[in-house]
């Protein structure tokens, strides 16, 4: 499995260790207080991390270069941002909504640089796995 792809598993499980909690804080306090923190946690790290991590090891092409590893770092980055923002601003913490908006945008780039991974071409390396296979 290509690095990149381990990363993402990796970092995948821990936000999923943190939405839990975040999930279990709120079944056993009774407070739903967290539940947008709790849905991002798990969603946009878990389940996006999850789905990044696999695609990039079904087509390890694309996890070659530097480009995945920077949209890894872009995308985390904005997921560790938004995690304890979101969370202390659901909590009451009004101020820190600025840094959930920054959070957002970050990841969105991070999205948007996956997007461009998809949609471009094939890899001097995939067309030589190609010929090879052929
Ligand atoms: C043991 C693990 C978990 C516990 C105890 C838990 C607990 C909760 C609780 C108490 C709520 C609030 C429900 C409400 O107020 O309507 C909630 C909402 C939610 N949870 Fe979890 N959760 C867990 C795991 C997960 C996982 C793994 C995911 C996603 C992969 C997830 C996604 C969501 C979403 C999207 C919502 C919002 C649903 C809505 O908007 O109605 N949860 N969870
Ligand atoms: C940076 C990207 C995202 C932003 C800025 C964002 C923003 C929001 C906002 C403002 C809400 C309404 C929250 C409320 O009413 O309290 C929401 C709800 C929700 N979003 Fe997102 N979202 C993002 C990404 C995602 C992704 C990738 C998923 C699924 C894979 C998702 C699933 C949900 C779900 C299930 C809800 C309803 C649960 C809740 O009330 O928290 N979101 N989102």
């Amino acid at each position: 499995m290509p690095k990149v792809a381990q990363y993402y598993f990796k970092t995948a499980i821990v936000f999923l260790i943190i939405g839990i909690c975040m999930g279990l804080q709120m079944s056993i306090g009774g407070n739903h207080n967290v539940i947008g923190a709790h849905a991002h946690v798990n969603l946009l790290g878990w389940v996006t991390m999850a789905l990044f991590g696999s695609y990039l090891a079904i087509a390890p092409a694309k996890a070659e270069g530097r480009l995945a590893m920077i949209q890894y770092y872009v995308y985390t980055a904005g997921v560790v941002i938004i995690t304890p923002s979101l969370y202390f601003m659901l909590l009451g913490n009004e101020a820190l909504e600025p840094l959930v908006a920054i959070g957002s945008l970050i990841s969105f780039a991070g999205v948007l640089l996956f997007a461009y991974m998809i949609f471009s071409g094939e890899t001097s390396a995939s067309r030589r796995e190609a010929a090879a296979g052929s």
